[in-house]
């Protein structure tokens, strides 16, 4: 099969990593693709938001299958588009995409269907929300509901701050036409955890849980990113938790999408929080998450192009998924200054080094005169397995350390910080 992966990320290496495994992938593009991944792809000059290219690429190429990895094209009818042209897609179409894309859909979707998740209300008038800020007190927390690069989260530990940020939202426009709807949410604590779950629209197999570090320094401070690092499994999802998580919140989800006319294909990212009042949904994303598709991917012994198939095709019931009995922990090099301002372009030394005991995944690379360069924030997800978490993190850790560039930054706590 001649198989196209959309997206430039590490995901999208690990993506691609996993499929170059498999003896069904006789033919493997990514587009655009980065440093990293044209090193096993031929790398196809499309942009990931570009549907009516994709789609006429796929086809003048030839592809039997295209993976759509991350959420704008879903949200744009990527999958859609290619499907309705004939070719394969693993991904949700647009219209079950949303549950990642409105956060006013998915939490009017939880409260329909009882899925257990903050409390909350959506405002589209400033003044309203400004009330309903100064009835609930705080801490209180501020969403803009469409697709802000996940900065359109605010957790605010105070009335003022929560009031600021909805105006810069709903009036300043900071997220663009993203903030014109709100969603204010009652706060909700304990640790997070992530769950992917490979779905076909009628059943859901959830893979080894796994958990991010989404703030940009040690101790779970700075500001927010796409993610710092990821282990798989955290500790804190104890089986009794995982049976839970299934009863109450992916069974219930995937038959809500499937009662919405919406069936949901391809993976469904569930965001945890684990409360004390047992787990509750913080957030649901269409897709892969980056950087724990990288860690749980790597944890995966069957074929993935057997699983994607499966998920199109509504057979997901029929796999006998096989993992590795280990832990993995993916930790991210980053260019110094992300999420904020950084410079790029810095050649990077010791790759192949860090690459016999660790798979180095490239997030924001690319390829000049023969030399790798960083050419995004997150530049790299370094990841390794171990018996134990303990010994995981520490392969992580030990194989990055040939690894060197320009105003290198990346967290020290991986998996430790609690
Ligand atoms: P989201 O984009 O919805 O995942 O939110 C980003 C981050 O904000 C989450 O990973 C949480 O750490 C935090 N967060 C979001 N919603 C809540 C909530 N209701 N209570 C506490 N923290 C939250
Ligand atoms: N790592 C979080 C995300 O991909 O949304």
């Amino acid at each position: 099969m001649k198989v196209l992966v959309v997206g430039s990320g590490g995901r999208e290496h690990a993506i691609c990593w996993k499929l170059k495994q498999s003896p069904k992938v006789t033919g493997l593009f990514c587009a655009p693709g980065n440093g990293g991944i044209a090193q096993l792809a031929q790398c196809v000059d499309v942009k990931a938001t570009d549907v009516d290219g994709m789609v006429k690429w796929a086809k003048e190429n030839a592809m039997d299958f295209v993976v759509v990895a991350p959420d704008d094209p879903l949200a744009l009818g990527m999958v859609d588009a290619l499907e309705e042209a004939g070719i394969p897609a693993f991904g949700p179409r647009a219209n079950a995409a949303v549950i990642e894309a409105s956060k006013a859909f998915s939490k009017e979707l939880m409260k329909k269907y009882h899925i257990p998740t903050a409390r909350y209300e959506t405002f589209t008038q400033l003044d309203k929300a400004l009330d309903y800020i100064g009835e609930q007190g705080a801490p209180i927390v501020v969403k803009a509901d469409g697709l802000a690069l996940g900065k359109g989260v605010v957790v605010a530990a105070t009335v003022d701050e929560a009031k600021t940020a909805a105006r810069e939202m709903m009036e300043d426009k900071k997220f663009g036409q993203s903030g014109s709807t709100v969603v204010i949410e009652e706060c909700m604590t304990g640790p997070e955890v992530t769950v992917l779950a490979f779905a076909d629209g009628e059943h859901v197999y959830p893979m080894p849980a796994s958990q991010d570090h989404k703030r940009a320094y040690d101790g779970n401070r700075g500001p927010n990113t796409g993610g710092m690092g990821a282990i798989s499994p955290p500790p804190q999802y104890t089986p009794e938790i995982a049976q839970r998580c299934v009863d109450e919140i992916f069974l219930p989800t995937i038959a809500a999408l499937k009662a919405e006319g919406r069936p949901f294909q391809g993976v469904l990212y569930f965001g945890l929080m684990l409360t004390p009042d047992g787990p509750k949904v913080v957030e649901y994303n269409a897709r892969f998450g980056d950087p724990e598709c990288q860690a749980v991917l790597s944890l995966l012994d069957s074929d993935l192009m057997d699983i994607f198939t499966a998920c199109r095709e509504g057979t997901l019931d029929q796999l006998d998924l096989r993992w590795k009995d280990s832990a993995a922990c993916c930790l991210v090099l980053a260019s110094g200054g992300y999420p904020l301002d950084y410079r790029k372009g810095f050649p990077i030394s010791g790759l192949e080094e860090a690459g016999k005991s660790a798979v180095v995944f490239h997030a924001g690379t690319a390829e000049k005169d023969g030399q790798i360069v960083t050419s995004g924030g997150r530049v790299l997800g370094v990841t390794a397995l171990g018996d134990t978490l303990e010994q995981a993190i520490d392969n992580a850790y030990a194989a990055a350390k040939p690894i060197s560039f320009t105003d290198m930054h990346f967290r020290t706590d991986i998996g430790r910080a609690f």
